[in-house]
């Protein structure tokens, strides 16, 4: 099933609850909160207290994008602000194993997250406790960044991999998500989509992810 998470990160900041309405009313299925450390990634952007904040004013699923040195270290706050799913990259410092294990007993679902330099293969030993897999398809970091092309193998080589195991699982694409690069990802097998410039700056954004949804649905 095609899903739709917008990414915070190009709302204004100074009008999130209304940004937060606005996506509900756009149809958004979740909403994708990027977390950035200032280590993992030459930028900085919130944290579990603002999640709290925004839980008091949105229903939709909170999928939380972790770039962060030591994701593990957050996994309690996080559950308790209201994040529904966890993701944390696979090149982080923290014990991968340890890390899922946290995000569950915090009631939370685990995702991994690969960077472009990263092999997909990275995330294969732990295929079968995970609810996602999140493909990059920027550098992470910043938002409006061109989508890049070359990653589009490691979506076909997951599907490969979930097949030959009879896994099944969210398939997530984050950078660079438009209206073209939408339909790539999904030729590949990808159902979630992560968008931020693209759909922020729409003036109709309903339009534009009823749009979204039904390229990436016939793709
Ligand atoms: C990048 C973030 C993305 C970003 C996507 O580090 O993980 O979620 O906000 O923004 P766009 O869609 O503008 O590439
Ligand atoms: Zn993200």
């Amino acid at each position: 099933m095609v899903k739709i998470s917008p990414s915070i990160l190009s709302a204004d900041y100074s009008i999130l609850k209304e940004e937060l309405q606005r996506l509900k009313d756009a149809g958004a299925d979740w909403v994708h909160i990027d977390v950035m450390d200032g280590h993992f990634v030459p930028n900085l952007t919130l944290g579990a207290p603002i999640v709290k904040a925004i839980r008091r004013v949105s229903d939709l699923p909170f999928d939380a994008h972790l770039m962060v040195d030591d994701p593990l270290f957050f996994v309690k706050d996080f559950a308790a602000a209201g994040a529904d799913s966890f993701t944390f990259h696979v090149e982080s410092k923290s014990d991968i194993e340890e890390t899922i294990t946290a995000i569950e007993q915090a009631g939370m679902k685990p995702a991994l997250a690969v960077k472009p330099a990263t092999p997909i293969e990275t995330v294969f030993p732990y295929l079968d406790r995970l609810f996602m897999v999140l493909v990059m398809t920027v550098e992470p970091g910043f938002g409006g960044q061109s989508f890049m092309e070359d990653q589009l193998s490691k979506i076909t080589a997951l599907k490969e991999e979930l097949q030959k195991r009879n896994l099944s699982m969210e398939i997530q694409v984050d950078g660079g998500i438009n209206k073209d690069t939408i339909v790539l990802a999904a030729k590949k097998g990808a159902n979630n989509f992560v968008s931020g410039s693209a759909l922020f700056s729409q003036s109709d954004m309903k339009a534009a992810v009823a749009e979204f949804k039904s390229l990436a649905e016939n793709a």
